[in-house]
């Protein structure tokens, strides 16, 4: 398990936060290990099925590059169970000082979901500065997040919902953008499909590379690598797409 102090550590490790739904227990740590292996550390397992805790539990145990943390804690019920299971962070879909007060009292730290600036003054009055965009696409999207800096230049935001490969880039160009969350990366289909999805030792093909490296200009320092997953939905879910045999046995 690799613990952080605060959210914003968070940001050092990578520009995206996988927003990942497991279903299958079983799933969890090859899952996690594929995108830790890909470059992708951060991983945020949501708390919508009942392995949620059972899958934190096994992923900071087995995968130690690893920085695993509970995702739509929705009470301060949630957010101690989260912590009881080795979550090394939080994230929420809103604030509220219930929730911040158990992140608080079990020293997790909190990213909490905003998507107004009213929203945005009470996470700050408790104290949290680094926020989740949510939903990022349906709440205003690029627009609002540049409206947001004016009144709130001590904000770093990480936009989620509705983010894609394709859009990534545009929300992480924004100064007050550090890093983008969401679901793409690792969608439930690819997830049965896991254990062939090992990143580093799978994208081979020079084409495929080049197009890594489009996804990834000027995210210094991402890992290149980390986008495999990504280049996957990025080119509409074949496996070989555009001919290219992208992710090899
Ligand atoms: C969520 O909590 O489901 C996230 O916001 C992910 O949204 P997305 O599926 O649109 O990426």
């Amino acid at each position: 398990m690799t613990a952080v102090k605060n959210t914003l550590e968070l940001v050092a490790l990578g520009p995206v936060i996988p927003v990942i739904v497991i279903q299958r227990l079983a799933d969890a740590v090859p899952l996690a290990q594929a995108l830790v292996d890909g470059g992708v550390r951060v991983l945020e397992v949501t708390m919508r099925t009942p392995v949620a805790l059972a899958a934190i539990e096994a992923i900071a145990r087995a995968v130690p590059g690893a920085v695993v943390g509970a995702g739509t804690i929705r009470s301060a019920a949630d957010a101690r169970a989260a912590k009881d299971a080795g979550s090394a962070f939080a994230v929420s879909p809103g604030y509220t000082e219930a929730v911040g007060a158990a992140c608080r009292a079990a020293s997790l730290p909190l990213l909490p979901g905003v998507a107004t600036a009213s929203e945005v003054m009470a996470a700050q009055a408790g104290g949290i500065h680094f926020l989740k965009f949510f939903p990022a696409t349906a709440a205003g999207g690029i627009p609002m997040l540049k409206a947001l800096a004016g009144p709130f230049p001590d904000v770093v935001f990480c936009p989620t919902g509705g983010i894609t490969a394709d859009t990534a880039a545009q929300f992480l160009a924004l100064p007050n953008v550090k890093v983008c969350g969401g679901s793409w990366l690792t969608p439930q289909d690819a997830q049965r499909l896991s254990a062939h999805v090992t990143v580093q030792n799978k994208v081979t093909a020079q084409a495929a590379r080049s197009l890594l490296e489009q996804l990834t200009e000027g995210f210094e320092p991402y890992d290149v690598r980390a986008r495999g997953l990504a280049l996957w939905r990025y080119l509409g879910g074949p496996w070989e797409p555009l001919g290219l045999s992208v992710f090899q046995d």
